[in-house]
């Protein structure tokens, strides 16, 4: 059985589709997990939210025991966790940074990423087809073809 493929989500983003539609737009997470199964074909995914810090840091852990890489959605928690970055150091699978907005073109504190410096790599500001190209680069790099369909 392939390892799973895990896309983690942090704080607020079970409110996706009445939250902030101008900036997230109004597709709901749940939305976003078909799109990122079906991306992700044969390869089996492992999709979860939590507005806990402590869990996500604990699934962190997870992915990197049980996946064949991780994409992470770090919400809020990726400008100020200095703990999210530790997790993200302990495990050595690829680890996917993915935002629906683009930070790096919002508020100033919002430009500091405590996740950057251990993510393989970062898909910012194209909205839920962030995480679709997320997906995508993670099943390249661990070498499994994403679907067409
Ligand atoms: C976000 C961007 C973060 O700055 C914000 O705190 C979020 C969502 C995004 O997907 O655009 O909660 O990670």
């Amino acid at each position: 059985m392939a390892r799973p493929l895990y896309v983690l989500n942090g704080p607020n983003l079970n409110r996706l589709g009445t939250r902030e539609p101008e900036i997230y737009g109004s597709d709901t997470l749940a939305d976003i997990e078909q799109a990122c199964v079906r991306v992700a074909g044969a390869r089996p995914v492992v999709f979860r939210q939590t507005n806990h810090e402590g869990e996500l840091i604990d699934w962190i852990h997870e992915a990197g025991d049980r996946g064949c890489a991780l994409v992470l959605n770090p919400a809020g928690f990726g400008h100020t966790s200095v703990a999210l970055l530790d997790a993200l150091r302990s495990i050595s699978i690829p680890v996917i940074e993915c935002h629906l907005s683009n930070p790096a073109a919002r508020e100033e504190f919002r430009q500091v990423s405590f996740v950057s410096p251990a993510a393989t790599g970062v898909v910012s500001g194209f909205g839920p087809a962030s995480y679709e190209m997320a997906v995508e680069a993670a099943l390249r790099l661990v070498g499994s073809a994403p679907s067409k369909s």
